[in-house]
């Protein structure tokens, strides 16, 4: 079957060991072809890796869709100084619930890949940073790598290969900005987490100013299996320019919340039938393909292929395939005020458009859904909307304003017909205080 014919059905990758007995432990791991890799891997040079994984196609799984082994070649060679990797596990998208159960499910899968990774990158030094809440998780993981530790995949001249590799866990603090990457890299040195200018990319200067690769958990954790599969195997499943397969994220009014690994190019068609349906059978009314900052879909977009080039030629990104799923019982406004808090709440303060802007779309929205808002105020949030996006220092800015500008495109009618509500009321309350 040509790969974009595909549909949902797919032989579990990443998540084949998730419903293993203790599929956590480097025992269950082993004895599901763990660390076979890592023995290939460190048996082939390292510019051999960086090849497979550019010919696998393999992009980055955090929302951007970066090409991997590009990434990993920008890394320059003989540059006399230390190289580093940094893996962005500051999973705090709104409804994206991907990385963490991966990494509860099947930590080694992605110490197999950061192992791997380092080696082709030639570094001696890599941080996993977890944002901060996920305590289970934290914990996990570092049970993960001392195990890693005590069999010889970590530490000193790994499997007789002469390849020094040391990782350690790093907990964030519960900053929403720390998952941009170069925030990321200010926290991990111990500064406060704010976005850095880009260029300098962290490829060329990121942490300690250093080469750094920084790459997401589902990105890393699918290294193994490319190195054991091979490229063509890989490009076997999903679409031609976002192949692979792909763990999206499905919340909110289905039958069977959870994750769900599909090729990628999958529509939520396709994954709505894995996940049971719509709950209770009410109607499907809006959603978002990738987080909140990935602007919202309707139930005209169920056939959309839910790739890096699909989704954005439908009007959105794929972001992190998150999928929060709402019914008909679900007042639009409402959900975007929701988003908006959140994201006034998160910025980090730095520029102006999204600092300011935030807060006065907030302050907007929560009037409208108390029933106070007035019919121009429509015009003046996508007006603030215009001066945060393309503005912003980072994209956190450009996130912020993706529900509000959607919403209104999609549901216009619903914000002003809360604003009209109230004309209507204070109109009628006008008049009784006449009488
Ligand atoms: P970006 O497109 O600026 O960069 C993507 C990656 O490619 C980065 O690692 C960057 O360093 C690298 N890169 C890009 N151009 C490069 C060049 N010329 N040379 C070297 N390296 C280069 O996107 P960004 O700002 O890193 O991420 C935005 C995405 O993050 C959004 O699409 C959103 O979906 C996602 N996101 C994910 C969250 C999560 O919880 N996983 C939270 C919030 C946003
Ligand atoms: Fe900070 Fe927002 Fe500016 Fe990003 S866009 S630097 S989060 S204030």
């Amino acid at each position: 079957m040509a790969a974009t014919e595909q549909t949902a059905a797919l032989t579990p990758v990443l998540t084949k060991r998730w419903l293993s007995p203790k599929s956590w432990t480097l025992r269950t791991y082993e004895q599901l072809e763990g660390y076979t890799a890592l023995r290939t891997a460190l048996a082939a040079h390292p510019d051999q890796l960086i090849q497979l994984v550019k010919d696998s196609g393999l992009r980055g799984r955090g929302g951007a869709g970066f090409p991997t082994g590009m990434k990993w070649g920008f890394i320059p060679q003989n540059d006399g100084k230390p190289h580093y990797l940094v893996i962005n596990a500051d999973e705090g998208e709104p409804g994206t619930c991907k990385d963490v159960p991966l990494m509860m499910a099947d930590p080694h899968s992605l110490i197999e890949g950061i192992i791997i990774t380092a080696y082709a990158i030639r570094a001696n030094f890599a941080a996993i940073y977890v944002r901060g809440e996920v305590l289970h998780c934290i914990r996990r993981l570092n049970a993960a790598v001392r195990e890693a530790y005590q069999a010889g995949y970590l530490g000193k001249n790994i499997l007789d290969s002469g390849f020094d590799l040391d990782v350690v866990v790093h907990a964030g603090a519960g900053a929403y900005i720390c998952g941009e990457e170069t925030a990321l890299l200010d926290s991990l040195e111990g500064k406060r987490g704010q976005p850095r200018l880009k260029p300098p990319f962290p490829a060329t200067a990121g942490l300690y100013a250093s080469p750094t690769v920084v790459n997401n958990v589902e990105t890393i954790a699918s290294v193994p299996y490319i190195v054991n599969g091979g490229s063509d195997w890989f490009r076997s499943m999903g679409r031609d320019k976002s192949p692979g397969p792909k763990i999206y994220s499905l919340s909110g009014h289905v039958t069977r919340p959870g994750q769900y690994e599909a090729p990628m190019g999958s529509t939520l068609r396709d994954l709505l039938e894995l996940a049971g349906g719509m709950k209770d059978g009410i109607p499907l009314k809006f959603w978002t393909p990738g987080g909140s900052s990935t602007p919202l879909f309707t139930a005209e977009h169920l056939d959309v292929p839910l790739d890096f080039e699909g989704a954005a030629q439908a009007g959105s990104m794929l972001g992190t395939t998150a999928l929060q799923i709402f019914n008909e019982t679900v007042s639009v406004p409402w959900a975007v005020m929701k988003w908006t808090q959140f994201y006034e709440h998160e910025s980090c303060g730095k520029c102006t458009p999204c600092r300011e802007g935030t807060y006065w779309l907030a302050q907007i929205l929560e009037r409208m859904v108390r029933g106070e808002g007035r019919p121009e105020d429509i015009d003046t949030l996508l007006d603030v909307c215009d001066n945060i996006f393309g503005r912003s220092f980072c994209a956190l800015g450009d996130g912020a304003v993706s529900p509000i500008v959607s919403g209104i495109k999609y549901f216009r009618h619903e914000f002003l017909e809360l604003c009209e509500t109230n004309r209507a009321n204070l109109a009628d309350r006008a008049q009784q205080a006449e009488q």
